[in-house]
C-alpha cells in the first residue's frame, strides 16, 4: 500500500481485481441452484476498469442513469446485459437505453410506464419491464437507504401493483416480464429479504391466476459487507433463506436476477491518505489529512464506520481484526478528519490507533463500494486518483484530477445567451 502511495501519491484509492472476481464468484457460488443473472451495481464503483474486469467474468450491469449505461457500455458490457433502474429517468435516458437495447427497464411509477411505452412507440423499439415493488418490509439499515418501506420514493405500493399490472398487461411497446424488489442497502438479516420475496411471489401468483405471466424476479443488491470483521452474514447465509424459496419456480422457468454492488466492491477497495498535521486542540488529538468527506462521504453522511490505520504501523502493532477497539497497548485517540471547511468533515472519530504524525499515511479500509462513487470537489478539491492491483502489479486506471481539470469546463464572459 505505502509503495502505492509513494508512487501515485494520496488521496489515491486501491482496488484488487482478485478480491473483486473473488466476491462475484461466492456470490455466484451460493446462488448457483437458481442460475441468477448476476448484474453489478455500477453506481457502487462505476470505474471503466472495475466494470471491465467484472463484466469479462461475465457478469452484467445494473444501472440508474444514462451516464451509467453508458459506462457499463464502454467498459465492454452490452446493454441487452444491463437493467435499468431510478425513480426519474428522463426521456433522453430512456431513448438512450431503447436505442442501446437495454435488457430489462425495471420501472418505478405508472407514469414512467406510460412514459417508457410512448418513448418505446415512437421509436418503434419494444422493450420488457419489470415493476419495482415496494413490498412494505423494514430492511433495518440506515433511514437515508432504507427503500422497501412504503413510505419511499422508490417502486409502486404492493397494494397498487396487481391492478396496475392488469391494467397494462399485454402493452407491446414496454413487456411486463416481472417483479423487481431493491429494499435497501446493507441489509445485515436476511429475514426481510425472505419477507419481500414472499410478497413478490404471492403478487405473481395472483396475477398468473389471471392469465398474466411473469418470468423474471428481480431482487436487487443490499447485500452486507464486513466493516468490522465478522460484521456481515456470508453470500451462502443470504442464500441459504432466498435459494428455498425460489428453487422450484426457477425449475419451471422463473429468471431470477440479482444486483450487488456492496458485497463485491467494498472489501475490494481501501483509500489512502496522508497526514498533512497534527493537533492536539482541548482534550482532543487530530489527525488532519489530505482527504476527507470529499473524498469519502459515508462517515459524514450517514454516520458509517470505516476501518482506519496507519500503512507503516511501529513493529507489532497490526491488529488481527477490523474493529472499533482494537486491543493493543499503546494506541492514542484520534480525530482523524480531513481539510475542508466543515465540522462534519472527517473520515472516523475518536479512533485508537498508533500515533501518527505528519506525512504518514492511513488506509481507510472497506471502502471500494461509494468510495470514489460519492466522492466530490468541494473546497474545490481535485477528485483522488484510482488503483487497481492485479497480482503484484498496478495500474492507474483513473489519474489524479488537476486543477486544470477543475476548471475546465468554466467559462468566463464567453458564453452570454440573451433571453427572449
Ligand atoms: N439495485 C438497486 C436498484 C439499488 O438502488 C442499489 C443500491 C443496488 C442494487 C446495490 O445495492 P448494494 O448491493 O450495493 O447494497 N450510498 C449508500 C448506499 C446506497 C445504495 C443505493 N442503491 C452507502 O454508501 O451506504
Amino acid at each position: 500500500m505505502d509503495e502505492i502511495a509513494s508512487s501515485v501519491g494520496t488521496p489515491c484509492y486501491v482496488y484488487s481485481r482478485a478480491t473483486l472476481l473473488e466476491h462475484v464468484r461466492r456470490i455466484r457460488s451460493a446462488f448457483a441452484p437458481l442460475e441468477p443473472w448476476v448484474c453489478f451495481s455500477v453506481k457502487s464503483c462505476p470505474n471503466l476498469s472495475i466494470l471491465k474486469a467484472i463484466a469479462g467474468a461475465g457478469s452484467g450491469m445494473d444501472v440508474v442513469s444514462g451516464g451509467e449505461l453508458r459506462r457499463a457500455m464502454e467498459a465492454g458490457c452490452q446493454a441487452s446485459r444491463c437493467v435499468y433502474a431510478g425513480v426519474g429517468k428522463t426521456d433522453p435516458e430512456i431513448e438512450l437505453a431503447l436505442r442501446a437495447g437495454i435488457g430489462l427497464f425495471n420501472v418505478e411509477s405508472e407514469e414512467e410506464f406510460a412514459t417508457i411505452a410512448s418513448v418505446a412507440e415512437r421509436l418503434g423499439i419494444p422493450c420488457d419491464g419489470a415493476l419495482r415493488v415496494n413490498p412494505d418490509v423494514d430492511p433495518k439499515t440506515h433511514r437515508y437507504t432504507s427503500t422497501g418501506n412504503r413510505e419511499t420514493k422508490f417502486g409502486v405500493d404492493l397494494r397498487r401493483a396487481a391492478a396496475f399490472l392488469r391494467a397494462t398487461h399485454g402493452n407491446r411497446w414496454c413487456r411486463w416480464r416481472g417483479i423487481h424488489l431493491h429494499i435497501g442497502s446493507p441489509i445485515y438479516d436476511p429475514t426481510p429479504y425472505h419477507q419481500a420475496i414472499t410478497k413478490a411471489l404471492s403478487l405473481i401468483d395472483e396475477l398468473a391466476a389471471d392469465g398474466i405471466a411473469l418470468d423474471t424476479l428481480d431482487l436487487g443488491g443490499g447485500f452486507g459487507a464486513d466493516y468490522t470483521t465478522g460484521q456481515s452474514p456470508s453470500a451462502t447465509s443470504y442464500a441459504d433463506i432466498i435459494v428455498p424459496l425460489l428453487a422450484a419456480r426457477v425449475a419451471a422457468g422463473l429468471r431470477v436476477i440479482l444486483e450487488p454492488g456492496r458485497s463485491v466492491a467494498a472489501n475490494a477497495g481501501s483509500l489512502l491518505v496522508s497526514v498533512v498535521y497534527t493537533k492536539d486542540s482541548g482534550d482532543r488529538t487530530f489527525a488532519i489529512c489530505d482527504a476527507g468527506m470529499n473524498a469519502l462521504l459515508r462517515p459524514s453522511h450517514y454516520d458509517a464506520f470505516h476501518f482506519i490505520w496507519p500503512t507503516r504501523p511501529p513493529a507489532g502493532m497490526v491488529p488481527s481484526v477490523r474493529c472499533v477497539r482494537p486491543e493493543m497497548d499503546g494506541l492514542v485517540v484520534h480525530d482523524i478528519v480531513g481539510p475542508l471547511c466543515e465540522t462534519g468533515d472527517f473520515l472516523g472519530l475518536e479512533r485508537a490507533i498508533p500515533r501518527v504524525a505528519r506525512g504518514d499515511r492511513l488506509a481507510v479500509f472497506t471502502a471500494g463500494a461509494y468510495g470514489m462513487s460519492m466522492a466530490n470537489r468541494y473546497n474545490s478539491s481535485p477528485l483522488p486518483a484510482e488503483v487497481l492491483v492485479d497480482g503484484d502489479s498496478f495500474e492507474i486506471i483513473r489519474a489524479r484530477e488537476t486543477y486544470d481539470d477543475l476548471v475546465s469546463h468554466e467559462r468566463v464572459g464567453e458564453l452570454a445567451v440573451t433571453l427572449a
